[in-house]
């Protein structure tokens, strides 16, 4: 399976009723006839809810909110990468790979990566502690190579530094 497939749990997840408000002032962004311009927020927000990725049932019920076919979900959501259609471990490691950041030495630190973490780019830690990914700019190119973990950037990265940050992690 490649890493952009949903995938199926046979469950539904449901946002609380709290979630579903926060939904509410989400689609108040936009004019009435656009309510499913609130796709990516809302997959943003199923994301965070649901453990970290959008499941297949989750993408679902996510087109069922915004009324939207679920074909049209699952395009927006196959096509970002921001968006994890299957379980990622505590930590997710998002190298940046692309021009600014290869031309800094991001080689290396995916290499660092991949030897300290024990994976490889696209799989998980038996622990379950750590997903490996590799990703194209994030935006950070001033201060390559760089990777996000998480909520948190990481920049002007060496070899040395990446395993810092890595034995640092609680
Ligand atoms: S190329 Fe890596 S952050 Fe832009």
């Amino acid at each position: 399976m490649n890493e952009r497939t949903t995938l199926s749990t046979g469950v539904t997840p449901r946002f609380s009723e709290e979630k579903l408000q926060e939904i509410e002032k989400i689609f108040q962004r936009y004019p009435a006839d656009r309510r499913q311009s609130a796709v990516m927020p809302i997959l943003h927000l199923a994301q965070r809810e649901f453990g970290g990725w959008l499941s297949r049932e989750a993408l679902d019920y996510v087109a069922g909110l915004i009324n939207m076919p679920p074909i049209r979900v699952y395009e927006v959501a196959t096509f970002y990468t921001m968006y994890n259609l299957q379980p990622v471990g505590r930590y997710h490691v998002q190298a940046c790979t692309n021009i600014s950041c290869w031309l800094c030495g991001s080689d290396q630190v995916m290499d660092a990566l991949k030897n300290k973490l024990k994976i490889g780019v696209g799989h998980t830690s038996e622990d379950k502690r750590f997903t490996l990914a590799e990703v194209e700019c994030l935006g950070a190119c001033v201060n390559a190579p760089m990777m996000q973990i998480n909520d948190d950037y990481y920049e002007n990265l060496t070899t040395d530094k990446v395993v810092e940050i890595i034995d640092r992690l609680p």
